[in-house]
């Protein structure tokens, strides 16, 4: 019909990184009035618990958006190898525009499907920072970042997680429609993307259905904790790692196990050649705990907690 302007229909899981490009030169300055959100980010990506600053390693931040993200894995990880991917050509560009060392690469692509970008692994370990709770095919993509992780590499994901709990609904209930909402009003002239933010979280996981998700995935050793600040039991870091590759413990082990039954070659097996009697393999040393954080210092206020995945306190 001319004349009439369809109004935009609200946005849906699978269509969030269009509405991304319309609101990325805004995005920055709503996230920096958040109080704790780059402080919670570097709180995920310390409890990764990544070696060395990262020397030698690669990492991945999918749904990398302006790099707030990607900021917070470079802190963790100052040596690493990072590439940060974002299906938001928007954001993508607001990411660049900000200075990084060459060790950071920014790749335009879909995180349900990051080979069709030439993403390929092993990583040694991989950050989805509020981007789960946004796709379409949640397992899929988990069983994706399972596949492109180096064994016993961890997958951190920092997303928003009320569910469980009224006491967290109705915080983040009051905190968007009082402050996010009317704030993205006046300084992005539109509030459609930050309704579906409150939306979604309403509607996403709680811990221990995202707990579950996680170990469906193959994700082992799988941790939850929240973040201080307002955000408290409404932001959570979810760990979990690939699980150790137990034929990794030694050389020539995998092509072994892989053929246990293999018939004796028609030479025959010498059994003089000391390689052919060596004593029964060690089993491998089982996975080193992941790093268990230390209590926050100097926070008045914030309870640290580490659960393995049990509900918050029902408020
Ligand atoms: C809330 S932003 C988070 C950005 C960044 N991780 C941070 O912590 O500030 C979510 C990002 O996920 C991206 N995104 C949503 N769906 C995506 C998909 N299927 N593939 C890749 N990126 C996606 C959006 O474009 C957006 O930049």
């Amino acid at each position: 019909m001319r004349g009439v302007t369809p109004k935009p229909g609200p946005i849906e899981r699978g269509g969030v990184a269009r509405s991304f490009d319309m609101h990325a030169r805004t995005y920055d300055k709503l996230v920096g009035a958040n109080p704790g959100y780059h402080e919670h980010l570097r709180l995920t990506t310390k409890r990764m618990g990544l070696p060395d600053r990262g020397a030698g390693l690669r990492l991945l931040d999918v749904g990398c958006g302006t790099g707030a993200s990607t900021a917070a894995l470079l802190d963790a990880a100052p040596d690493a190898e990072i590439t940060a991917v974002d299906a938001s050509h928007e954001m993508l560009a607001q990411a660049t525009r900000k200075t990084w060392p060459r060790t950071v690469r920014f790749v335009h692509g879909n995180a349900e499907n990051l080979a069709m970008s030439g993403i390929v692994g092993p990583f040694d370990g991989i950050l989805a920072a509020y981007l789960l709770r946004n796709l379409v095919h949640r397992d899929a993509a988990l069983r994706q970042f399972h596949r492109l992780l180096r064994p016993g590499a961890p997958l951190a994901i920092h997303e928003y997680s009320v569910r469980d709990s009224l006491r967290s609904r109705l915080v983040w209930t009051t905190v968007c429609w009082g402050v996010i909402i009317p704030m993205a009003r006046v300084r992005a002239g539109s509030t459609d993307l930050y309704r579906y933010l409150w939306r979604s979280a309403l509607q996403f996981d709680g811990i221990t259905a995202l707990g579950k998700r996680l170990t469906s995935a193959g994700f082992e050793d799988i941790r939850v904790q929240t973040v201080p600040g307002w955000q408290q039991h409404i932001v959570h870091t979810f760990l979990g790692r690939r699980p150790a590759d137990p034929m990794a413990a030694e050389p020539g082990a995998a092509e072994e196990a892989a053929d246990p039954e293999a018939p004796t070659p028609a030479e025959g097996i010498d059994l003089t050649d000391p390689s052919t009697d060596r004593p029964p393999r060690p089993r491998p040393a089982p996975d080193p705990p992941l790093p268990t954080p230390r209590p926050e210092e100097g926070r008045v206020g914030f309870v640290h907690r580490m659960y393995p995945i049990t509900p918050p306190p029902r408020g």
